[in-house]
């Protein structure tokens, strides 16, 4: 792109949220098939809470540069792909290399993000929303009526998760710390403080026939006491290990775990279905229809976003330069919202 300045952030191994360094160089050029974004929100997720401790199982080699999803406008466009994208703002989705001012990736990949959202707004529901979106409807598949349970309502995919169901008429029970309280019930969800301990006990005075499904990020014990909740015929959709993060060994095995408990449960003739759900999956098997699912799913989330049926919460707002500063201030669990990074 000849003059204009790029500017990354870099993981240079295990370190403290001081030890990103930033770098610096010449924005490369759009190849074949690919498009130049320049970056106008990408944000801090739970996986480069995990990366920067070694912890997210399948992360690159030390060094790269992290940020799981951004929002940008095409600046440009390389051979054979339509030039009417430049200008556009899209969205998408990349695991690695989004703390960034520009981004280099297939057009393919991008999403168009609707007129009438910011980008930092659109920024809050790409990685969260296309989560919380593909675990109710193409996994769980809830219905108006149901109950559910969502452990962690009140961060990132949680909060995406219950407000899409409250507006599709399901009641939801959702775990939290009790400073969130108010908050969930004011979308409508009933809240259980996981924090007091014995959260099972507490959702079976709540449901006790059992839920629909569970959706559950905690992994560990957690996931056991998930399955066990399900009223006949329920869902369970794992989704993390949060509760291993700070964990030491390996990275795998905490997964691994769940994936083995995942396909017993599914063995056992009792009507209850389990999944690990990874916004990943089918990528390798058809990177097309991948991007076909991903693309529609995300459109939908943006919708819902347009109609207010969820509200994009931004907790701050930080130039990338202050990145170390964003992800401190994500870990320290006082925010409620995304904490995002713009150029
Ligand atoms: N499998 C996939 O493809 C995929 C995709 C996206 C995300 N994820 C996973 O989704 C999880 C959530 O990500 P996020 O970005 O939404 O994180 P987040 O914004 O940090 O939210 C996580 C929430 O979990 C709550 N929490 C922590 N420990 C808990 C426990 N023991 N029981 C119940 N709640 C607990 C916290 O609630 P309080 O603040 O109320 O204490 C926090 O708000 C992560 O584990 C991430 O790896 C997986």
């Amino acid at each position: 792109m000849g003059s204009e300045h790029l500017v990354q952030v870099v993981l240079p191994g295990i370190v403290a949220p001081e030890g990103l360094e930033i770098r610096e160089a010449v924005v490369p050029d759009a190849g074949r098939g690919q498009i130049v974004i320049a970056m106008e929100a990408t944000g801090v997720s739970f996986a480069e809470q995990q990366m920067r401790r070694g912890r997210y199982y399948d992360q690159p080699p030390f060094p790269f540069v992290p940020g799981y999803d951004l929002v940008g406008r095409v600046l440009a466009t390389g051979e054979g792909v339509d030039p009417g994208l430049a200008g556009r703002r899209v969205a998408a989705l990349v695991k690695v290399g989004g703390w960034a001012s520009h981004v280099v990736l297939d057009a393919k990949d991008a999403v168009q993000v609707p007129d009438g959202l910011t980008a930092a707004e659109a920024e809050t529901v790409v990685v969260n929303g296309i989560t919380a979106w593909q675990m109710m409807h193409r996994k769980a598949r809830v219905r108006a009526g149901q109950t559910i349970l969502v452990h962690g309502a009140s961060g990132g995919v949680g909060s995406v998760l219950v407000q899409l169901a409250r507006t599709a008429g399901v009641k939801v029970i959702g775990t939290a710390s009790a400073r969130h309280h108010d908050a969930l019930r004011e979308l409508g969800v009933i809240p259980v403080d996981y924090r007091a301990g014995d959260v099972p006990g507490q959702v079976r005075e709540l449901a006790p026939s059992g839920v629909d499904a569970v959706f559950d990020h905690v992994g560990g014990r957690s996931v056991t006491d998930s399955w066990h909740l399900l009223a006949p015929g329920g869902t369970l959709v794992s989704y993390g290990s949060a509760s291993t993060r700070d964990d030491t060994g390996s990275k795998q095995w905490p997964v691994l775990k769940i994936l083995a408990r995942v396909s017993l449960w599914n063995t056992l003739p009792n009507g209850r279905r389990a999944y690990f759900y990874n916004i990943w999956a089918g990528r390798s098997l058809s990177k097309d229809r991948f991007r076909a699912r991903l693309r529609a799913d995300l459109t939908e989330v943006f919708a819902a976003v347009r109609r207010g049926d969820v509200t994009a919460r931004i907790a701050a707002q930080l130039p990338l330069t202050r990145a170390a500063e964003a992800l401190r201030l994500a870990e320290s669990g006082t925010v409620t919202g995304k904490v995002v990074l713009t150029p």
